[in-house]
């Protein structure tokens, strides 16, 4: 007790008088917060702020986010196709091609001319321009043995692609081979690639070059 300097409450023995007590009370009451009745409108405001607020998320994420639409993004449409106000244009199966072409960079190269003594060049190559039924062939089950390519010799083998290319990529990738570094043969549609592949559904293992070249 005697370490407090200045005791607040004026009550510091028993017998206290009434004017003392009630001092002591009038304090006490003063230092309690206000009694309040019934509800503040605060958090009703608030809830009905946070319910607006979720509402119009809700609504402007229905209205801005496309909806899932898949024409939000097709690799297809390049920037500024839509805005000009054209229909979605399907590209140019050279384009597509061109991507596609990029499963088989790795032996053909970007020239086209391939690796002497590796792998074949498809730019002038008789092959690459000759009946789309043997090159279709090929992309889809893969090649294997001796193989005369522009009069040059190879004996190699190459991987089968159908598994992974769609009827379409093959048909795109085999169209820019056949139109790219100089070459100038018609181009492949998806149909015959669909065609071929049901041919050929049976087929186990690459093709043989010569097996292809009975094929006219
Ligand atoms: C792993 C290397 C490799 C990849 C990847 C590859 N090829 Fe080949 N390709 C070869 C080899 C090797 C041959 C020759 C096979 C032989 O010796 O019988 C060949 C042959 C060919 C031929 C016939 C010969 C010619 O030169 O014209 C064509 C057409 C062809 N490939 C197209 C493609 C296309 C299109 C792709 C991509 C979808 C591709 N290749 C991916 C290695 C590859």
């Amino acid at each position: 007790m005697s370490a407090d300097p200045s005791p607040r409450l004026p009550l510091e023995q028993a017998g206290a008088s009434d004017e003392q007590l009630q001092k002591v009370h009038a304090i006490l009451l003063r230092e309690k917060p206000e009694p309040t009745e019934g509800y503040s409108p605060l958090p009703l405001l608030l809830l009905g702020l946070m319910s607006a607020l979720i509402l119009f998320s809700a609504i402007y994420l229905g209205r801005y986010s496309g909806g899932f639409d898949p024409l939000v993004y097709d690799e297809r449409i390049l920037p500024g196709m839509l805005e000009n106000g054209a229909a979605p244009a399907v590209q140019d199966p050279k384009v597509i091609g061109k991507r596609v072409f990029a499963n088989c960079i790795a032996c053909h190269q970007t020239t086209g001319l391939g690796l002497p003594g590796a792998y074949p060049p498809l730019a002038g190559s008789e092959w690459a321009q000759g009946p789309e039924d043997r090159i279709i062939r090929i992309v889809l089950n893969g090649l294997s043995g001796p193989i005369t390519v522009k009069s040059t010799s190879f004996n190699s083998s190459m991987p089968a692609f159908g598994p992974q290319l769609r009827d379409e990529q093959i048909a795109d990738v085999l169209t820019y081979v056949r139109s790219e570094w100089g070459n100038t043969a018609p181009a492949v549609s998806p149909d015959k690639v669909k065609e071929i592949r049901a041919a050929v559904a049976t087929r186990t293992g690459p093709w043989a070059p010569d097996e292809l070249l009975k094929i006219p």
